[in-house]
């Protein structure tokens, strides 16, 4: 086979691939419990179906503008107001196939090859195969001493003349930590004064827990939101629970936008209609969806954090948002591939490897599925172990 060196080059998605595996032996009627998923169990709202209802009701599912159906927008420049105060005119806006499309419309459009993306580990395992894609190089920047977030001034002291991105996701897939209001800042100062863009994942951004918010970039920007090297990210696979819908978006200066909205022209036209109009139903249908989710998510991860002290040696951060933990099982096992295949074998239960988050030896294990599955998983893991 002929194949580039780059499709040569890059690596599964670890995650896809495990849910492809929990998904089958599921299938072959196995009792698997599945600790290794990214998408809540919830119902989507009704807004969402009634709304795309409409459309399939009409008969006419067309194509749409390239950066997006103006009823979408307009939610989307209402929500963006709300909850990170700054308010997006619709030439700031590209609707895309889901906040991963959004995420590479991004860097196609800012890398050129050889150019260097910085993002703190633990990481979310698309973006160094992103990033390549892009024919960018990542830089990881590590934590230190056993914790989950690295220092602004590590990432800052990454910085080189060939840098054109930050990323950050906060709060953050593995480790489900909040990347705190200094550490945010400080880097929103740095990409102002450098010329640097920082993108912020913002994905998980309404599933915080115990009152905390997650500090949005924009609070801290000198600049309006046409000259920002600021990047918002979002969509309604998490927060909505919409993750087969494919609807993502980016939040940018104008500038930006034109040149994400040519690249997304070339690649897929446009989101899915019927897709868009039903997150305009969910973004209008709103807050009262996203706070039962959220406190649905908290009670799920005190169980997991219950259960997996339970554990002798297991050390844990508590998650502060999203849908996942992030625990150290390095002394039980180092390897965290051998420890993930070792649960799987052994429990039947799909677990993470941490190596494919930058952080070996630990794990990551979600807590958005059914409350006895946690229970149930974490036992398994527990009676192989201790
Ligand atoms: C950190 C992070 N960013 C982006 C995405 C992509 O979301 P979407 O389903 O909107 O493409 C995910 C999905 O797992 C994620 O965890």
């Amino acid at each position: 086979m002929n194949l580039s060196r780059l499709a040569l080059s890059l690596g599964q998605s670890a995650t896809l691939k495990l849910n492809e595996v929990a998904n089958n032996l599921k299938a072959e009627g196995k009792p698997v419990i599945h600790l290794g998923g990214g998408e809540p169990e919830e119902k989507i709202p009704r807004g969402a179906l009634e709304e795309s209802g409409k459309l399939l009701d009409a008969g006419f599912v067309r194509y749409t503008p390239t950066s997006g159906t103006a009823a979408l927008k307009k939610e989307i420049a209402a929500y963006t107001e709300q909850y990170y105060g700054v308010k997006p005119g619709p030439r700031n806006i590209v609707v895309a196939s889901g906040a991963k499309q959004a995420i590479y419309n991004f860097l196609v459009s800012v890398i050129d090859p050889g150019d260097e993306v910085i993002f703190p580990a633990p990481y979310w395992v698309s973006y160094p195969e992103m990033v390549r894609l892009a024919y960018g190089n990542p830089v990881i920047v590590k934590p230190r001493d056993g914790g989950l977030l690295a220092k602004a001034s590590d990432i800052e002291a990454h910085i080189t003349s060939r840098t054109k991105a930050i990323l950050l996701n906060s709060p953050n897939n593995p480790s489900g930590q909040v990347y705190p209001e200094d550490f945010v800042r400080r880097l929103v100062e740095v990409c102002e004064d450098r010329g640097v863009y920082l993108l912020m994942d913002d994905i998980y951004n309404r599933l915080v827990f115990d009152g905390l918010k997650a500090p949005s970039a924009f609070a801290f920007s000198k600049k309006p939101l046409n000259e920002s090297p600021i990047v918002s990210i979002n969509g309604v696979s998490k927060t909505f629970s919409m993750t087969g819908y494919r609807i993502g978006w980016s939040v940018a200066s104008e500038a930006l936008t034109q040149a994400m909205i040519k690249v997304q022209a070339q690649v897929s036209s446009c989101p899915s209609a019927l897709s868009q109009a039903a997150a305009a139903g969910a973004l209008r249908e709103g807050g009262s969806f996203v706070d039962a989710l959220r406190d649905g998510l908290q009670k799920k991860r005190d169980v997991m954090v219950a259960e997996l002290a339970k554990l002798k040696k297991v050390k844990l951060h508590k998650p502060q948002g999203t849908f996942y933990s992030f625990a150290d099982f390095s002394a039980y096992e180092p390897d965290s591939k051998k420890l993930s295949g070792l649960l799987l074998e052994k429990a039947m239960v799909v677990a993470v490897p941490g190596i494919e988050f930058g952080l070996e030896g630990h794990l990551r294990l979600s807590y958005c599925g059914a409350e006895k599955d946690i229970i149930e998983g974490v036992s398994r893991i527990r009676k192989i172990l201790d």
